[in-house]
């Protein structure tokens, strides 16, 4: 059995996690701002560091000094974009990386687009990458509140969604989620349901201690203990910890919390009349200078300034990005040369779009004669193998409708679906489609098509001869 020590009993005695044990299940930790939970878990991660993988998902910027120590890989995410960080998140677990996602430095609506983005990437991860990996989640309220706050309801959907799998479907992919929060009220009922390990620190509001009792399947008159606990002791309970309430201590950490709190600093003497002074110095107001009336120029220089621009367009043509007009031929024939590009199906559409916009430029086009939304949708028609002269029927003005409503990623899965049921042929196999998903993965890319259901915008037949699709709303169908 591979224990670590988490700290001492009442008596004195060692109080362990079987590691093992804790991979196979999740851990939640409760306790009130300054209980010692961020402390706890450090103790956990420092303990476990040279044994599983670890990912750290940090709210306020406290285990990057993780790095120093274990090598941990810090991941800032304020200079990622969301869909690179679901890369990171697929990455990791191939390469099998610890690593710190720091979301100190943004705001809480990136905080949890960032947090959702990252471990979406990490629960998709292919069959192959399944190793265990230990994910512990700070402030997981913040991640699976119960109710909105000041983020869009399309950033809280992400983030709930991620953690309820990462809590609820992540055990047979190799998550061992362990979440701690401040207050169970606030955290979303299925996200601390299925833990079954239990640490519970210091409580003070009842409506906590209420829903504390109940995950214990204790009395609600012994959760009122959970008052008397002092920082750093916690009652462990479940199959990785004690098969009955325990005592615990936590044990002392190597590395230090970035964060510091509050220092209390010996106040120095100043006397009241220096004190007046210093806070009631007069500010100097800033009075901005008036303006010099700007006077026209005289008569014979503006003459002058046409006659050399006329003699300088005479010598050079205009600039090319002046330029904005590209008649949709060309344009058309720019996306494909895009796709027919090394690797384009695999690559990030940022990318294949900056690819795009160089060769505009090349052609003397503005760099955004085609904006980012209309490009993809061209380049799925194309890649969906849509000819130049069917683009602009009205058929497939249809098909491109529906599929601005879908999300980016699967608008090209959509569109293939669409071209192929427009067209009569045969559905497109697995392989087909994971290319249009811009994957290496089949099984994701067959959850597409579950997704695309679910959304209703396609209904799907599958049969032992085979899959048929149509496509809702147009009529067409594969045969
Ligand atoms: N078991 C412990 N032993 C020593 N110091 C602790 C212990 N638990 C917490 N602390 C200290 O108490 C303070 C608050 O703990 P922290 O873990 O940040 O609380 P929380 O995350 O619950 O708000 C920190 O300064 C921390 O170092
Ligand atoms: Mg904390």
């Amino acid at each position: 059995m591979t224990s670590i020590i988490l700290g001492q009993g009442r008596d004195g005695s060692d109080t362990c996690i079987d590691l093992p044990e804790l991979l196979a299940t999740r851990l939640l930790v409760q306790g009130n701002s300054g209980s010692g939970k961020s402390h706890l878990l450090r103790r956990l991660l420092e303990q476990t560091a040279t044994l599983v993988q670890q990912v750290m998902i940090d709210p306020e910027g406290d285990f990057v000094t993780l790095a120093d120590h274990y090598g941990h890989l810090v991941i800032d995410v304020e200079d990622q974009s969301e869909a690179s960080l679901r890369a990171a998140g697929e990455r990791v677990r191939a390469h099998r990386a610890s690593v710190v996602l720091n979301l100190e430095q943004v705001e809480a609506e990136m905080q949890l687009r960032a947090a959702g983005a990252f471990l979406n990437g990490m629960f998709e991860a292919p069959r192959a990458h399944w190793y265990p990996v230990l994910v512990v989640v700070d402030e997981a309220q913040l991640f699976a509140p119960v109710a909105g706050g000041d983020t869009s309801d399309e950033a809280r959907r992400l983030s709930l969604g991620a953690m309820t799998n990462l809590m609820c479907r992540g055990r047979k992919r190799g998550l061992a989620g362990v979440i701690a929060t401040q207050r169970l009220a606030k955290l979303a009922k299925n996200v601390a349901a299925e833990a079954s390990n239990f640490l519970m620190g210091r409580t003070f509001l009842d409506i906590d201690m209420a829903r504390a009792a109940d995950l214990l399947g204790m009395e609600r008159r012994a959760a009122e203990s959970f008052r008397d606990l002092a920082r750093g002791q916690f009652m462990a309970l479940g199959p990785a910890l004690s098969r009955r309430p325990k005592l615990v201590t936590i044990g002392p950490v190597t590395t230090a919390s970035h964060a510091t709190g509050p220092v209390l600093l010996p106040l120095e003497p100043v006397s009241a009349e220096d004190l007046r002074d210093i806070i009631l110095e007069p500010v100097h107001e800033f009075t901005p200078r008036p303006r010099r009336e700007s006077r026209p120029p005289p008569p014979d220089l503006l003459a002058q300034l046409d006659a050399y621009g006329a003699e300088r367009e005479a010598e050079e043509p205009a600039p090319a990005a002046v330029v904005v007009e590209a008649d949709p031929d060309q344009l058309w024939s720019l996306v494909a040369e895009v796709v027919a590009g090394e690797g384009s199906d695999y690559k990030p559409l940022a990318t294949l779009y900056q690819d795009f916009q160089l060769r505009a430029r090349i052609q003397g086009l503005s760099r955004n004669v085609l904006e980012l939304g209309p490009f993809h949708r061209m380049l799925a028609t194309i890649r969906a193998g849509l000819d130049r002269a069917r683009a602009d029927s009205e058929d497939w003005k249809q098909a491109q409708a529906i599929a601005a409503t879908l999300p980016e990623d699967v608008q090209g899965v959509f569109l293939l679906l669409a071209r192929t049921a427009l067209d009569g042929e045969t559905c497109p196999g697995d392989e087909a489609l994971a290319r249009a998903y811009g994957t290496h993965s089949l099984g994701r890319a067959r959850r597409q098509l579950n997704y695309l259901e679910e959304r209703e915008v396609i209904v799907l037949q599958e049969t032992p001869l085979g899959r048929r699709v149509a496509i809702v709303g147009l009529g067409w169908q594969t045969v």
